[in-house]
């Protein structure tokens, strides 16, 4: 038996030695050492060794085996070596051309000014949620306090799916199905995409992002609202953003605000962005109404809180200076991989 281990390991070295390229190699590694090989073989065939002698045969097979693969390896890497030598004596080989380009991908701007506002947030203490692109009328619209009646609806018109479902048309719903799910206190931002029924053009898309913000606590003034707000801009645009509050109309937050950022493509010069008036309208926010509070199964005697909507889009078109908000669903790889590496 160990004559035959001698045997198989001189034909295995006979063949390292002999194979010419390393395809040759790999064939007769295979013959003695693969799955199937005659040094494979030999192991498997252990079990019917008389036991005296099983323990110096598997010893001798083991050794056998190390050295054959160390046999291998050795003249692989010299086969290795005579082929790069060979090309570079080649004359039509140039070892300067620059090799081809690694294709890499790199994340959409969004989800790069999406992930930043999540981890400012997140150091407030805020959870992350995420709820329906498909969402009840309800949830939409009543449990925000616009009944079907009401004229908000129009200002908020989308597409109505079956089922009497609707595709949200901003991420507010997540502020009743958050109460509920939570109850109080409650720190919540959820980021995601809404829809409208919109004419498009350079600010306006049928289908865009958001972020909602919703805190619920006791004694929640104007004055929380504001702090967070300017927290929230300091850290996204790393420098001094002029900012203008006006009232703003919401029935779901009373009282509510319109906080609008110098435009930052024109510095507030006039342009297609900011619709020539040097302001665009970036986050509508206000304190919860109580009739939405109730509808979240909270008592507004003992709960308050702020909420904002925050336009996503426009606040990447801020960030990047992109004077198009089409350019950002585009799909364009030019358009997106301006952005490889861009603020993380
Ligand atoms: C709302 O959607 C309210 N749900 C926001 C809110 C939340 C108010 C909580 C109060 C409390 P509005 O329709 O204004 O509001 O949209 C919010 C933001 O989304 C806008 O300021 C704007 O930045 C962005 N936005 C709205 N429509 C579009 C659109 N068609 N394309 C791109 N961005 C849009």
């Amino acid at each position: 038996m160990l004559e035959d281990v001698d045997k198989l390991k001189a034909e295995a070295l006979a063949a390292v030695a002999a194979a010419p390229d390393q395809a040759a190699l790999a064939a007769a590694q295979g013959r003695f050492l693969g799955r199937k090989g005659s040094l494979t073989a030999l192991l498997r065939s252990m079990g019917k060794i008389d036991p005296a002698q099983r323990a110096t045969f598997g010893k001798a097979v083991n050794e056998a085996k190390n050295q054959l693969t160390e046999a291998f390896a050795a003249r692989q890497a010299e086969l290795e070596r005579t082929a790069i030598d060979s090309q570079l004596g080649d004359p039509s080989f140039d070892p300067t051309i620059p090799g081809a380009p690694v294709q890499s991908g790199a994340l959409h701007p969004l989800t790069i000014v999406q992930e930043r506002v999540e981890r400012i947030f997140e150091s407030m203490g805020f959870a992350v949620l995420d709820y329906p692109e498909a969402e009840t009328e309800f949830y939409n619209f009543e449990g925000l306090n616009i009944p079907a009646d009401h004229p908000a609806r129009d200002m908020q018109d989308t597409f109505w799916l079956d089922e009497g479902l609707v595709m949200r048309t901003h991420t507010s719903p997540g502020q009743v199905r958050a109460m509920r799910e939570y109850g109080a206190p409650l720190r919540a931002v959820f980021p995601g995409r809404t829809f409208r029924y919109e004419e498009v053009d350079a600010s306006h898309e049928h289908t865009f992002h958001q972020v909602e913000g919703l805190m619920i606590d006791r004694d929640i003034s104007v004055a929380n609202l504001i702090a967070a707000m300017k927290c929230l801009l300091r850290e996204i645009f790393e420098r001094d953003v002029k900012v203008r509050l006006r009232p703003g109309y919401f029935p779901f937050v009373e009282p509510g605000f319109e906080l609008d950022i110098q435009c930052l493509v024109c510095d507030g010069k006039g342009c297609s962005v900011c619709k020539q008036g040097g302001w665009v309208e970036l986050l509508p926010c206000g304190l919860v109404h109580p009739a939405v509070i109730r509808f979240g199964n909270l008592d507004p005697d003992e709960w308050t809180g702020w909420a904002f909507g925050l336009g996503l889009s426009r606040l990447v078109m801020m960030k990047f200076e992109i004077d198009d908000i089409r350019l950002i669903m585009s799909g364009d790889l030019r358009f997106t991989e301006q952005f490889k590496g861009a603020w993380r």
